[in-house]
């Protein structure tokens, strides 16, 4: 079985609303019931855990409530990093779970294709994470705000949601961070840790982040647009 996590425990202080940013309304619909209406599209997916702000929980559930999801839905209360809410929702996830799929609630815009594609990369290589190339170039600076390095832009990659992986693996990378206090920006980055291999999934540019203001007008347009463009 495969379970989706959603981590939409956050604060959305980039985005400045005062409040957090995915009960906010994009094109007439909360912008967490858009993300959690996609994972739920997918046939695969079997169980989704919502993590909530803990103040927000009666609010999720009643969101959650009344969208008559097919897959088993609950939501449970995040921590104060991204890394403890998925780590906290890791332990209402059932133990026949033998895929688990990590996803932001600030991506409204994925598509069927991404979820598919990255679930069948974590069964083959056991972990897997959806990415797109970098348009800009990137450069590495010290702290005094010189360059130090241009790496070459070919071998980069913007790191997406979702991500995925064997249940044991996402089990133990987050153990094994905990133990050690490691502190990651990504679920697959606590999986690279431990030595192991993750796959990229070549993605879609649609897939933003929904962080500033200027998101919401952008992802307005992409969902009133209707289309995209794929990459690889
Ligand atoms: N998230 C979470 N628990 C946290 C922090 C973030 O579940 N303690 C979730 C957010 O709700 C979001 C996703 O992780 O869907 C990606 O995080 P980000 O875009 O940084 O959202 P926020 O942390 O809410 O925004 P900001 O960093 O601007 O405060
Ligand atoms: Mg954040």
């Amino acid at each position: 079985m495969v379970t989706a996590i959603i981590a939409a425990a956050g604060q959305g202080r980039r985005m400045g609303a005062g409040s957090n940013k995915v009960l906010l309304t994009l094109a007439g619909v909360p912008l967490v019931v858009r993300t959690i209406r996609q994972l739920a599209a997918c046939p695969q997916i079997d169980e989704i855990i919502v993590v909530s702000g803990p103040e927000e929980m009666a609010e999720m559930r009643s969101l959650v409530s009344a969208m008559a999801l097919a897959p088993k839905c609950q939501v449970v209360a995040g921590g104060s990093e991204r890394q403890y809410s998925v780590a906290n929702a890791l332990t209402a996830v059932s133990g026949k779970a033998e895929i688990i799929v990590v996803h932001d609630g600030a991506r409204p815009l994925v598509d069927q294709t991404a979820i598919e594609n990255v679930i069948a990369a974590a069964r083959g290589y056991g972990a897997a994470v959806v990415a797109v190339p970098v348009k800009d170039t990137i450069k590495v600076a010290d702290d005094n705000g010189f360059v130090v390095t241009t790496p070459d832009r070919k071998t980069l990659w913007a790191i997406q949601t979702p991500q995925a992986f064997r249940a044991a693996i996402l089990r133990q990378a987050y153990a094994l961070a905990a133990a050690e206090g490691f502190l990651g920006t990504d679920d697959a980055s606590l999986v690279e840790r431990m030595g192991m291999p993750v796959k990229l999934v070549p993605g879609s540019y649609r897939n933003l982040k929904i962080t500033t203001p200027e998101d919401m007008v952008i992802a307005a347009a992409l969902l009133g647009e209707g289309k995209g463009m794929r990459v690889g």
